[in-house]
């Protein structure tokens, strides 16, 4: 039986707020909420399923977005079609980025962001992440393209940041070649 997560909207407090680092193991109802968390972006991302279930598509998660204010977060990415990949990281830190900008063409979406907002939301073409995997063992991560937003819009989450608020007001559109949109 497939049950919904109840995910928070943007008004909520817990999505401005930055959250704390984790200094302990996860609790048992943490790590069943991951679990959870995981499976509904994977069927989210199967548009079967996600009819089936109402599912917005998404592609990640962060803790606070299910009212835990500590630094979690999950990654449920299509690596080819039909093949998807889970990440989940405790802690995590942006250590090394390029220098190249990209946008997603079509803008970025949240979770909890229950509207369309348009504009372009400029992140590192490529980032490396550390910080530690479920049962706290440290991990590295090199992310490109969509994987390396997704991990930068969820860290924003860690510290109350929201997608829209890296738009720029005065330029919410970007041409080819300014920066790279994909
Ligand atoms: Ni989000």
């Amino acid at each position: 039986m497939f049950k919904k997560l109840n995910i928070l909207d943007e008004k909520e407090k817990a999505l401005r707020t930055k959250c704390d680092l984790v200094t302990e193991d996860l609790n048992e109802k943490e790590k069943e909420l991951i679990k959870r968390g995981l499976k509904e972006l994977r069927l989210s991302q199967i548009d079967k399923m996600a009819e089936k279930y109402s599912l917005r598509p998404g592609m990640g998660l962060a803790f606070p977005q299910l009212g835990i204010l500590k630094r979690v977060i999950m990654i449920c990415h299509e690596e080819e079609p039909g093949k998807f990949k889970d990440y989940v990281l405790i802690n995590p830190k942006i250590v090394s980025n390029s220098s190249e900008i990209i946008a997603a063409e079509a803008g970025e979406g949240c979770l909890s962001v229950n509207r369309e907002v348009e504009g372009h939301v400029p992140r590192y073409a490529r980032v490396t992440i550390e910080g530690l995997d479920i049962d706290r063992n440290p991990v590295k991560i090199r992310a490109r393209e969509e994987l390396s937003i997704a991990f930068q819009h969820e860290i924003d989450h860690l510290d109350g940041i929201l997608f829209y608020d890296r738009i720029d007001p005065k330029k919410k559109f970007y041409q080819e070649g300014e920066i790279r949109l994909i």
